[in-house]
């Protein structure tokens, strides 16, 4: 039987789950997520959901090719809808629009409870990801961003927070990316290109004071991350 790994996106989603605990992987789709997991031994069991059968189907049949399908709980569901509230503690949910994610938050809240642990894989909307987190009163503990298939992606770690979260404009932007590593340079310029991107359209529509807005938030995003 041959082994797989993991590709850098879903290595760095596996890395935030925390050890011994049990995970749900929501949107598993093939299932390497949870499989690879449980063939390290870093957790002792997992649910994995999926709204469509047929990715489900690969999933277990995945699980089972890999010898570990006893150990997971295969849920044909929407979000975590199917997963009993509390039977996890580590939520991933990776590959999905952040719009999609915060309403699979909202629809099952046991999920932003005391002691749990999301690990979120945006796709699309991460600033509005973001500040929906802050508005759910989840504080962003660690944050990194990873390059794959020739594309820079972000991977969120949040828990319950102690205290309110402030959501500032760098902020839903930037998050709590480090500017220690070449990857967050790579994703500042992503950011920054967007922003520049709009400031001129408002530029072209005649929004001066909406167009100066988006520009010095991209010089801040430059400074603090991306310059060299
Ligand atoms: C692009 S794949 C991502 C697979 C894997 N998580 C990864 O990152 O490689 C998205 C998967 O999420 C599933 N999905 C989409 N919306 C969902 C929802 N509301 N609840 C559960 N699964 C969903 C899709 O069927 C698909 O299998």
């Amino acid at each position: 039987m041959r082994e797989f790994e993991l590709d850098a996106r879903l290595a760095l989603c596996a890395d935030f789950v925390r050890e011994g605990r049990v995970l749900a992987d929501v949107g598993t789709d093939h299932g390497y997520l949870p499989i690879r997991l449980l063939l390290d031994q870093r957790i002792p069991s997992a649910f994995a959901a999926d709204i469509r059968p047929g990715p489900l189907s690969a999933a277990k049949e995945n699980a089972r090719r890999f010898g570990v399908a006893e150990k997971i709980t295969f849920c044909l569901c929407d979000g975590l809808t199917g997963i009993p509230q509390n039977a996890a503690c580590d939520v991933t949910i990776a590959g999905m629009g952040g719009e999609m994610i915060l309403k699979i938050l909202h629809d099952s809240p046991w999920a932003c409870g005391e002691g749990m642990r999301l690990i979120l894989q945006p796709m699309t909307m991460v600033p509005k990801l973001r500040r929906g987190l802050c508005e759910l009163g989840m504080a962003i503990t660690a944050e990194k961003a990873v390059m794959a298939a020739n594309r820079v992606y972000t991977v969120i770690c949040a828990e319950k927070a102690k205290e309110p979260v402030v959501c500032t404009p760098l902020w839903e932007q930037m998050g709590a990316l480090s500017p220690e590593y070449e990857e967050t340079r790579l994703y500042a310029e992503r950011i920054t290109a967007g922003l520049l991107a709009r400031s001129n359209g408002c530029l072209h529509e005649g929004k001066t004071e909406e167009a100066q807005q988006l520009k010095n938030l991209a010089d801040e995003i430059i400074r603090r991350y991306a310059a060299v």
